[in-house]
Formats: C-alpha cells, sequence, structure tokens
C-alpha cells in the first residue's frame, strides 16, 4: 500500500529520493528551509543537474504525489514515514557535523504522535541512529516509532539511475512493523529482484563507509600504480584492465586520475578515520589513502610545470572543473588544488567546463576566467590540463587546438585524449601512468 512520505532535506538525496519514491506510488512531501528552493521544486524546475531528474520531476508533480514545502511541522504531523536527508558537513577535525540532524530529530520529536519510521539517509557516523532513538525517547516519551538506518548509494550524475536500479538496499531496521513499511515503501525495488540487506543500525551505518573507504582505497591505488607506471615505463591502461580481469578485483574503479573528489569519499574517509579514533581501532590504511590523495591533487601542477618550465607569466587552459563528469559540482574537486598551485606559481588560469563554471566562479571569482567554449579557453594557451573526463573533450579537434594555442604541452589527468593522435601534430603529450 502507498505510504505517506515526508523527505526533509532536498540536496541530491532528498531531492532523488522524493522524486523516485513518489514515482513508486507513495505520497511524497520534501521539506527544505529555503523557501527559493521549495518554489522552484514546485513549479517543476531541478535546483541540482541530474540527467532525467527534471521529467520524473514534472510527472509525479502532475500526478499531485510528489510537492515541496518549507512547513517541516505539518509535513512531519502528516507522514507515516520520515527520510532524513540533511547534510552532515566535516567538521574541522574530520568528524561529521550533526547539527542539521539534530535539529530535524527535534522536530520529529515535537510533532510525534500515531507510529511512525524515521529512516535516515544522511551518511551518519555508527552510533547515531542509536542516538536518534535515544533522543526521541527521551523526548516523546510513550510515543511509538521505530528507527531505521537505509544508507544511500547514488553516485553523482548517475543517481536517478541508481535510485531505479540499485545493486542493493541496505535497511539497519530491528521492529517487525517498521520492515512490513519499508517492504511497502520500496515494493517496485523488491519486484525486480533488487537484493535487500537486512540488518541492525550499526551494520548499516559501516556498510555504507566501509564501502565508499574500499572505492576511495581503490582509486588511490591505483593513482599509485600508475605514478609508478610513469616511472618504470610500463602501461596503467593495461595493467588495470589486466587486473580488472580477476573476478575478484573487478574492473571498475580502476581509472587512474588526478585524486579522487566530490562531497563524498574526502568526508566519508575522514569520517571512518575520525571514528576508528574515537574507539581506539587502527585505520591506518584509510588514513594512508587520505595523505596519498592529497599528493596526488598536488603532483599535477608538479608534473605540468615539469613539462613547461616555470609557470610564471603563462597561460595554462584547464578543461573540466567538476570532480567528474557529469555533474555541475565542484565541492573538493581536484581543479581547485590544481588552480590554486597554478596561480600561487604565476600562471594565468583560462577554464572551461560544460556545467561547473558557475560554481567554480563562486569559488575563485575572477583570478580565473571561464569561457563558454573550449576553443575560446585554449587561445592563446602554452598548456592545456584535462582535468575532467567530460565526453566532449575526448573527441576535442587537436588539430584545431594546435592552431589556437600558441605553446605545445598537454597534460592530460584523466587519459581521455589520443595520445599518438595529439604527438603527431606536434604536442608534448604526457598523460598519468602512460608512456
Ligand atoms: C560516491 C559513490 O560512488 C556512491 O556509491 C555513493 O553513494 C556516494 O559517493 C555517496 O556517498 O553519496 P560520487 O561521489 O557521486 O559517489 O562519485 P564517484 O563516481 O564515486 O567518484 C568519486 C571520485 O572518484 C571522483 O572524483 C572521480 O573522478 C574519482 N574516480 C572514480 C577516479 O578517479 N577513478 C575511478 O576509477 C573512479
Amino acid at each position: 500500500m502507498a505510504k505517506r512520505i515526508a523527505v526533509v532535506g532536498t540536496g541530491y538525496v532528498g531531492l532523488v529520493t522524493s522524486v523516485g519514491l513518489s514515482d513508486f506510488g507513495n505520497y511524497v512531501v520534501g521539506v527544505d528551509i529555503n523557501t527559493r528552493i521549495v518554489e522552484k521544486l514546485n513549479s517543476g524546475t531541478a535546483t541540482i543537474y541530474e540527467h532525467g531528474l527534471e521529467e520524473y520531476l514534472q510527472r509525479n508533480l502532475k500526478t499531485q504525489r510528489l510537492s515541496f514545502t518549507t512547513d517541516i511541522d505539518a509535513a512531519l504531523k502528516a507522514a507515516e514515514i520520515v527520510f532524513i536527508a540533511v547534510g552532515t558537513p566535516p567538521k574541522e577535525d574530520g568528524s561529521a557535523d550533526l547539527t542539521q540532524i539534530e535539529r530535524v530529530v527535534h522536530s520529529i520529536a515535537d510533532n510525534l504522535d500515531a507510529f511512525q519510521v524515521i529512516i535516515t539517509k544522511s551518511t551518519v557516523p555508527v552510533g547515531t541512529n542509536r542516538w536518534i532513538e535515544r533522543e526521541l525517547t527521551a523526548r516523546a516519551p510513550g510515543k511509538e516509532f521505530a528507527v531505521v538506518s537505509n544508507p544511500e548509494f547514488l553516485r553523482e550524475g548517475k543517481a536517478v539511475q541508481d535510485f531505479f536500479h540499485p545493486d542493493r538496499v541496505v535497511l539497519g531496521c530491528e521492529s517487525e512493523k517498521a520492515r512490513e513499511y519499508l517492504e511497502d515503501v520500496y515494493r517496485a525495488l523488491n519486484l525486480i529482484h533488487v537484493p535487500f540487506v537486512w540488518c541492525n543500525l550499526e551494520t548499516a551505518e559501516l556498510i555504507k563507509y566501509a564501502s565508499n573507504a574500499f572505492l576511495a582505497t581503490k582509486i588511490t591505488y591505483i593513482n599509485q600504480m600508475a605514478n609508478l607506471a610513469e616511472a618504470v615505463g610500463a602501461d596503467i591502461h593495461t595493467v588495470a584492465r589486466s587486473m580488472g580481469m580477476d573476478g575478484r578485483i573487478s574492473p571498475k574503479f580502476l581509472h587512474p586520475g588526478p585524486g579522487y573528489g566530490g562531497s563524498c569519499f574526502p568526508k566519508d574517509t575522514r569520517a571512518i578515520a575520525s571514528t576508528g579514533d574515537e574507539f581506539g581501532v587502527d585505520m591506518s590504511i584509510i588514513k594512508e589513502v587520505i595523505a596519498a590523495n592529497e599528493i596526488q591533487k598536488e603532483r599535477v601542477a608538479e608534473r605540468l610545470a615539469f613539462l613547461t618550465g616555470p609557470l610564471k607569466g603563462k597561460t595554462v587552459c584547464l578543461l573540466g572543473l567538476a570532480f567528474k563528469a557529469e555533474t555541475d559540482d565542484v565541492r573538493e574537486s581536484p581543479a581547485i588544488t590544481i588552480v590554486q598551485r597554478l596561480l600561487e606559481q604565476g600562471a594565468t588560469v583560462n577554464a572551461h567546463d560544460p556545467e561547473a563554471a558557475h560554481n567554480f566562479k563562486a569559488l575563485f571569482g575572477d583570478r580565473v576566467t571561464c569561457f563558454d567554449t573550449e576553443f575560446e579557453a585554449l587561445a592563446g594557451a602554452e598548456a592545456l590540463l584535462i582535468v575532467t573526463e567530460w565526453n566532449e573533450y575526448r573527441n576535442l579537434d587537436l588539430a584545431r587546438a594546435r592552431e589556437v594555442m600558441t605553446g605545445n604541452v598537454i597534460y592530460d589527468t584523466r587519459n581521455v585524449l589520443d595520445s599518438e593522435k595529439a604527438t603527431s601534430l606536434g604536442f608534448v603529450y604526457a598523460g598519468i601512468g602512460r608512456v
């Protein structure tokens, strides 16, 4: 049976969850404190760039199964199920800032009446859901509720696809009654045989961190191996492909690059390291990964300077500012560290990104010039530096690039260009982990 759901927070996870759950036939109210966001969403405009999201948003608004509001009390009162999908940004010390979660939990307690299932989608440190249970018991004595941990594994850029076709649904759920509610909410996924993992709260919380930290480790591993491949004259793509042929390893997440970024891996690796410290458990592998990833980002400007000579007074064309392709998100993007270093060394940075230029400008202002097309950004540049693997860069017209640039250096940190073609046109080409 369709459920009445409130989703608190309309960021990446909250918005995709709201739209997806209403598409499953549930009645969903998305809640946000920001009036502008709520108005925009109610008018059918997606507030984030995510493939397919706007169509789903409009479709479900039309059926009136989906709406957005700033009135959290009304939304909570009407809901049988509440999804918490607010942000948990990192604090100075790397641990997660739970202020927004606390605020929502207190609102839930204030509005709790009949039995309600409270589901945490936000990535929260192990122990947080147990704390939510205790807090609700203390603030709403005698009221009936169940707390569930349902971590999200959406990838930015593929969030809609990931929502409708997840590899698994993890449910930290210790109540039979809540389990029945969840089976209703996710019936559509059950029908397509998505595996459901039922476990306790702490296990569900740890699954999320263990997965993200493992992926960050895998990327860092291949990045270091790529650096070694470069030094010894091996080709990292052949190495990675062959490693991936071993079913135990799998070929995914073995693409070398300028270091991982985004709103998840940097934050979650720091948070799990901090949890280890808190419990006195050695998380040295993850700490090493965090440090190695910083070095990988720093390495880009160093390598570029090695190829071009001192960067002072040189113009560098930087293609790609988002932390990965298919998103406008620049949070912890390697481009941030790279641009800082280029500017520190006295280079002029002319940049292009099909989606993220606006967000990057918000950080760097006039210190970086962003152009509408690649070729405007390339004009007069001594070097071309590729930082994000946008598809349009794979087919870049290198002959034309050669004509408009004044220099001939290409440093391709995503290995997207045809190195032989570049060399044949007179470019000095360097990738990552390639000879
Ligand atoms: C990641 C996880 O993949 C999701 O499963 C998870 O739900 C999400 O974090 C989250 O915790 O919310 P996301 O941050 O969107 O998703 O991005 P990824 O596609 O995982 O990429 C992360 C970073 O790793 C990017 O900077 C990307 O360029 C880099 N990367 C990825 C590589 O350098 N090499 C690879 O082989 C793969």
